[in-house]
């Protein structure tokens, strides 16, 4: 007699962001098919008693094989980065095209669709990172990249010289999503701010990694989503705001998101672990956790996690933006470098999983389910993934199978991304994924990869439900109300 079902994934307790059940989960093909107790017999089974089945993640913020601000490319290609991500337990990642000034956006596609195509060994969609909005890519650009190629997200910086995008282009962008149900996400910080502090900390010699932390002030995040808000509010079009860092930060979310706007917001693992004097360490050492905006303060850390219990922010991304610690990557500039001639961003596709299912299941914080809901759930469907991020019936069989007892200390030894080196040396965390499966098929297994590069899948959609705008107009754009005028 023939098995019922491919796998069968036996014994262990499944967690999704609403139930946690003992259950079996049987998969064909590449899909989960049934959940619940004494499943009949698989073609295979995995034996996961006294184990986690749980939504294998979805990083939404990663920088892979990609043009930074710094001009530099990152470390990983999308073989490392992905094989990394696996290796942390996440299955589905949305790292960056970056459209740099003069370049041309359908190019950029086809450039970034090849280089993942190659390589990803997760399944991947895409963001656009829009830099130079000019009246083609407005028009026409935006519109064919989420139509006709599945990209239906737009990233904007706020700051960075070479991919600040100003006010009135952004608000052009900010328009042009809104016709073409794209979500629109943010770095948002004020670029004159920064730059005034850095030129101010350079002149006097502060220049060790340790002062990059204050040449960002808290003030640079609040001014800009304020001013975020206020453009996305003009032209009644959601936004997502990446790694919010501070308690003023949080709470300007909170006000709008309690005043019906529609805002989404993200934090990174680093924001609610590490603060400003975990960067002051002997000579460039600690250009090894410089990334912006930066570490805080143990306060903001409180502010943040409260923020993630009560919704304000939704996602726990990783922003992987990885550099080698020597003359390729973070010392490119030599050993005299000023914070200023350092590329900002760490790794975190591997660690992202690991250290929140420590702070929030192994250390009591806040339990099994939000760590799903805020690690792969949310994300998947504010990207409008709608195939991932759950363990249902129907949905692709991307599954992560935890030891929740399992400790790892992180060394660099351990790492699997390009740069060498791990942010958390001598960190130990609780709680380990130990087989990774992404639709269906086991990418990680007995701690080894298991499927060769390219095995990773393409994921195209539109802004969806999070992009659509929310029909509230301010008076000025309200034709209704200003006289007449029709400009949305
Ligand atoms: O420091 C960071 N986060 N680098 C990556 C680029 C960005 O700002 O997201
Ligand atoms: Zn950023
Ligand atoms: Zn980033």
């Amino acid at each position: 007699m023939s098995a019922s079902y491919d796998l069968v994934i036996r014994g262990g307790t499944v967690v999704t962001a609403t139930d946690t059940v003992l259950a079996d989960v049987a998969i064909v093909g590449e899909s989960v098919v049934a959940v619940g107790r004494g499943l009949p017999a698989g073609a295979r089974e995995i034996d996961a008693t006294g184990k986690l089945v749980m939504p294998g993640g979805v990083d939404a913020h990663c920088h892979i094989e990609q043009m930074t601000a710094a001009g530099l490319v990152n470390a990983d290609n999308f073989e490392t980065a992905t094989v990394s991500a696996a290796f942390g337990g996440t299955t589905t990642v949305i790292p960056f095209a970056a459209q740099h000034v003069g370049l041309n956006l359908r190019q950029v596609v086809a450039d970034y669709k090849a280089l993942a195509a190659r390589g990803a060994v997760v399944d991947y969609a895409l963001h656009m990172i829009i830099a130079d909005a000019t009246q083609e890519t407005v028009a026409s650009d935006i519109p064919a990249m989420v139509e006709a190629e599945g990209i239906g997200s737009i990233k904007m910086f706020m700051t960075y010289d070479r991919l600040k995008v100003d006010d009135e282009k952004f608000l052009d962008v900010l328009l042009a999503a809104r016709q073409s149900g794209a979500l629109v996400c943010v770095h948002a910080e004020n670029h004159g701010m920064i730059s005034w502090m850095s030129r101010k900390l350079v002149e006097k010699g502060y220049v060790a990694p340790k002062y990059h932390a204050m040449s960002h002030p808290r003030l640079a995040e609040t001014e800009a989503f304020t001013r975020l808000i206020a453009m996305s509010e003009l032209v009644d079009q959601p936004v997502m705001i990446f790694h919010v860092s501070t308690a003023e930060g949080a709470a300007v979310i909170r006000e709008a998101r309690g005043r019906g706007v529609k805002v989404f917001a993200e934090t990174c693992p680093h924001y609610l672990i590490l603060t400003a004097e975990d960067v002051d360490l002997p000579g460039l050492e600690g250009a090894k956790r410089m990334f912006s905006p930066p570490a805080r303060s143990a306060s903001d850390h409180d502010a943040l996690w409260r923020a993630l219990a009560l919704g304000d922010l939704q996602v726990v991304s990783s922003d992987h933006a990885p550099f080698r610690f020597d003359e390729t990557g973070k010392l490119r500039a030599g050993p005299s470098a000023t914070f200023k001639q350092i590329g900002n961003g760490m790794p975190g596709l591997e660690s992202r999983l690991p250290l929140m299912f420590d702070a929030m299941v192994s250390q009591g914080r806040m339990g099994l389910q939000k760590f799903v809901e805020l690690t792969a759930t949310n994300p998947a469907r504010i990207y409008n993934l709608a195939r991932k991020g759950s363990i249902a019936v129907g949905g692709d069989a991307d599954i992560a199978i935890w030891d929740p007892e399992r400790s790892v200390t992180f060394s660099d030894a351990m790492v699997h991304d390009a740069t060498g080196y791990t942010p958390y040396p001598g960190r130990t965390v609780r709680g380990w994924p130990q087989t990774v499966l992404v639709r269906g098929t086991p990418v990680i297994a007995d701690g080894a990869l298991a499927v060769k590069p390219g095995f990773g899948r393409y994921l195209a959609r539109t802004g969806g439900e999070a992009a659509r705008p929310t029909g509230r107009l301010v008076r000025e754009v309200d034709p209704h109300r200003n006289f007449g005028a029709t400009l949305l």
